[in-house]
């Protein structure tokens, strides 16, 4: 396994890599953004892209610019070596661990704004942070120019604002969903996971509790997305150290809110346990067969 932090290194690399040797055709590339603090839920994305791709490779970069002024930027967990040698015994061919300085020129003054979608769930309470995730993205995906790059969908707001920054775009790969990985418990595993003290990483289950209330409603018939939203808040007030920032159910692809969720929708909750920002989510699929398919044009 290569470790490459230099962005010219990191392309002849590839560029040997994909052509290979005595190889008739180019090889598959297939991309993890990360920001390390590894987990099993990255390790999935990893497996993922090993099991389709000739190629793969994990970036590791902690990008100042998604992270808002008060915020964990200078306190998000850092364990570089932890990362790689999980990223080794995966068999992963390329770690990419760029410095800000080369991935943030003093010059540089380029952004990519998915107008829209970077305003809403996560992107309401966090202004600025889908700028800053579909702008390092999209240098990303220019330096590795993958075929396929593997998402979490943990993450579902930044899944719906880097898809439709892929198709504005034209970026010529595609991007894979994997589904959330989560403790024995329910809980979502999240690098910040490791902030919670004893008592709120209990306290943090009601949010996999509240999704899972809603989620059992809707599998029993209920399709109104009032009813669905007050399962989840009940859920969440009977924890009363918790604070909510938003709990919605919402089209998966706009992140607009639904009215019901006959034809599928995402229930998702972020919520304040001490002062760690928890996200979580479930996808409803449609009762009909009619689903919303995220990424899939509507009829
Ligand atoms: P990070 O939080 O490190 O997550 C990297 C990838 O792992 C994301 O696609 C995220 O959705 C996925 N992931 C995290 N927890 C997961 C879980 N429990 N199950 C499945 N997948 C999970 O997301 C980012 O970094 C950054 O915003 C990034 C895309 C790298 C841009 O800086």
């Amino acid at each position: 396994m290569q470790i490459l932090s230099d962005i010219s290194e990191l392309r002849a690399t590839l560029r040997q890599l994909r052509a290979g040797v005595d190889q008739p055709m180019p090889r598959t590339i297939g991309f993890v953004p990360t920001m390390g603090a590894l987990h099993a839920g990255h390790r999935s994305l990893v497996q993922a892209a090993r099991q389709r791709c000739d190629i793969v490779v994990v970036s590791i970069f902690v990008n100042p610019t998604q992270f808002g002024p008060n915020e964990d930027f200078s306190r998000y967990p850092r364990t570089l070596e932890q990362d790689c040698q999980m990223l080794e015994a995966e068999g992963v061919d390329v770690v990419f661990t760029p410095t800000a300085e080369a991935m943030y020129p003093p010059s540089a003054s380029t952004f990519v704004d998915v107008e829209g979608v970077s305003d809403r769930l996560d992107g309401a309470s966090r202004p600025g942070h889908f700028r800053g995730v579909a702008t390092v993205v999209a240098k990303l995906f220019h330096i590795v120019q993958p075929d396929l790059s593997f998402f979490g969908q943990k993450d579902a707001a930044q899944v719906a604002v880097l898809r439709k920054m892929v198709r504005d775009l034209d970026f010529p790969l595609e991007i894979i969903v994997c589904p959330t990985v989560r403790e024995p418990d329910g809980l979502a595993m999240s690098s910040r996971n490791r902030y919670l003290s004893a008592e709120e990483r209990r306290q943090a289950l009601t949010l996999s509790r509240a999704l899972h209330a809603a989620e059992t409603a809707a599998a029993c018939g209920e399709h109104r997305a009032s009813p669905l939203l007050q399962t989840m808040r009940a859920a969440l007030q009977e924890e009363p150290a918790i604070r909510v920032d938003y709990v919605a159910i919402v089209d998966p692809d706009t992140l607009l809110a639904i009215d019901d969720v006959d034809a599928g929708g995402l229930l998702a909750i972020a919520a304040y346990v001490g002062n760690t920002r928890l996200i979580d989510n479930v996808l409803l699929a449609s009762a009909t067969g009619n689903a919303i398919v995220p990424g899939k044009k509507k009829s």
